[in-house]
């Protein structure tokens, strides 16, 4: 089992990593922490809860994040994920006892990451499916945490995709400063970007199956997959629901999910046209050591399989 901590902004496909974390045997959920990105700090957090109390998990510590990346703008992505940052279905409000727990827990995201790490018997695994604002500060204010962390295994980047410019994907483009700080901090990274995450998809068909079972999972779940293939269908072209942050998640429950190749990968912070680059040296041309084990390769039909079989399940209790 692995002790995890699951750094979101849900997001349709963080809610499917999310479901995943709490229902795996492999992982102990530590905790999850909240960062704005797909919507505004207020929504990814309240969202975190509703996806909680719909799954019953009101026992998972929650601490909320960053409103806002380091030094940039917010961009959100409402095209992608709607205005509420999960539409498509009215999830359930949040539990009153989850609410009360956070509120009386009040730790800041930040110091919730530095505080689990630090007391931790065994290192801890971080996943961040959302931009990286938190995990940078927290590695900024207190360093020594890095020798607690086994490992970053995270969503984000591309070494040939993008999806928010021609050059970037979401999550770094919005705090690349962000990721340059995690990126160059020494300590092992699974880069899961979109050249795999793009083919981690449910179709139309494997969501209209889940819709068919009317659980109280799948029921609620369904038609919020639905919103979210429709409109990577109409940006993207994509035959369905490209489940990104999950693939992460489901990489620490079954390893031989994705191949990966350690490369260096650098952060373009400056470009005028390739702001959030995930720059990955696949030929070593510049000679420089490598830094990250970037992802190349994915088994879709065994991500499939995990995700329709956790919703399943879990509509059975
Ligand atoms: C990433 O951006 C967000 O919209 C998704 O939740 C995912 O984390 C994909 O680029
Ligand atoms: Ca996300």
């Amino acid at each position: 089992m692995k002790k995890i901590i699951l750094d979101c902004d849900p997001g349709h496909d963080d809610m499917i990593a999310i479901i995943l974390a709490c229902s795996s045997d492999e992982i102990d959920l530590m905790g999850i922490t909240t960062v704005a990105g797909n919507q505004t700090g207020d929504k990814t957090f309240i969202n975190t809860l509703k996806v909680l109390t719909l799954i019953n998990r009101i026992d998972i510590p929650v601490a909320r994040g960053f409103d806002k990346p380091i030094f940039r703008k917010l961009t959100v992505a409402p095209r992608i994920h709607g205005v509420s940052g999960l539409d498509g279905a009215d999830l359930p409000e949040p539990n009153i006892e989850l609410l009360e727990r956070v509120k009386t827990l009040d730790i800041h995201a930040v110091d919730f990451i530095i505080k689990s790490v630090k007391e931790s018997d065994e290192k801890v695994t971080i996943v961040p499916t959302g931009p990286l604002t938190n995990i940078a500060i927290a590695l900024l204010k207190e360093p020594s945490i890095k020798d607690n962390i086994d490992r970053i295994i995270l969503m984000g980047g591309a070494v040939y995709d993008s999806n928010i410019t021609p050059a970037s994907e979401f999550n770094i483009y919005v705090d690349p400063e962000a990721a340059k700080i995690v990126f160059e901090s020494g300590i092992p990274i699974t880069m899961v970007g979109l050249d795999v995450t793009n083919k981690a998809i449910l179709t139309f068909k494997d969501i209209e199956e889940l819709n068919n079972l009317q659980g109280g999972v799948s029921g609620v779940i369904a038609p919020l997959l639905k919103f979210f293939a429709q409109a990577n269908k109409d940006f993207f072209g994509i035959g369905g629901a490209p489940l990104h942050d999950a693939l992460a998640v489901s990489y620490i429950i079954m390893p031989d999910i994705i191949k990966t190749k350690y490369l260096n990968v650098t952060i373009e912070t400056e470009g005028k046209y390739t702001r959030g680059r995930t720059v990955v040296d696949v030929y070593n041309i510049t000679g420089k050591e490598p830094n990250v084990d970037v992802a190349f390769e994915v088994n879709s039909l065994a991500f499939k399989k995990l995700i329709k079989n956790t919703i399943k399940k879990l509509d059975q209790r």
